[in-house]
């Protein structure tokens, strides 16, 4: 399984690559607003330093709804660099935008997936990734790894290509599930995937291992 980073924060993508498991990076607009990235100029720049820290897939989201400012953006987006993978979200327009950016070999991430039947929409129009929404479910009563296991089921049925990046990852628990019900891809933040770490026998065991070794070393 690919692990991603979903922040637009250039220091926790630093620090995240330096641990030399990061696959790629995933952003959204309300990202980019976090760190208070405006203007067309300004936000290309910041995915293009983006591009030069990962060695990985780097989502780009289109601000157009419809068909053809989707194409637009997602051909400007795509020229910043050949990582771009350009973001659309499910909605009609945007699986004519998928089926068209796939046809012209520009990667795509189909965005806000919440069900099984968007999921098997954004695969029949190509999609190189679909994001379903784990936490996003979780905060309404849904189960949302139930859903990452029903998607990760029908593309194996199926034989779809597309792979499924399970995104609104909000701990640790979520990254596992994940990579137990057959996500290809998790995002998360930097925070979750540090709590992978932690384990507190861990942290006793290597307390007294270095004891130990201090006692009979003096
Ligand atoms: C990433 O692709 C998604 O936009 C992101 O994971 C959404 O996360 P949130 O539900 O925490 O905003």
């Amino acid at each position: 399984m690919k692990f991603f980073i979903d922040t637009a924060n250039l220091a926790q993508i630093r620090e995240a690559n330096d641990l030399g498991i990061l696959d790629g990076v995933t952003t959204n607009p309300s990202l980019m607003a976090k760190e208070g990235i405006k203007g067309t100029d300004n936000v290309m720049k910041h995915y293009k330093a983006i591009c030069d820290i990962v060695d990985g897939d780097v989502s780009a989201e289109v601000i157009s709804t419809d068909f053809a400012g989707m194409i637009r953006e997602g051909e400007i987006l795509a020229s910043i660099d050949e990582k771009i993978v350009v973001k659309i979200p499910m909605i009609k327009d945007g699986i004519k935008a998928i089926k068209h950016l796939t046809l012209m070999g520009i990667k795509t991430n189909c965005t806000l997936v919440f069900s099984s039947g968007q999921a098997i929409l954004a695969a029949k129009a190509g999609a190189t990734y679909i994001s379903p929404f784990v936490g996003r479910l979780d905060d309404i009563s849904y189960d949302g790894i139930q859903l990452i296991a029903e998607i990760a089921q029908i593309y194996a049925v199926q034989g779809f290509q597309t792979q499924i990046l399970a995104a609104s990852i909000r701990n640790p628990i979520h990254i596992i599930k994940s990579a137990q019900f057959g996500a290809h891809v998790i995002t998360s933040p930097l925070e979750s995937i540090l709590a992978l770490l932690k384990h507190p026998l861990t942290d006793i065991g290597l307390e007294k291992f270095l004891a130990d070794h201090k006692k009979s070393n003096s």
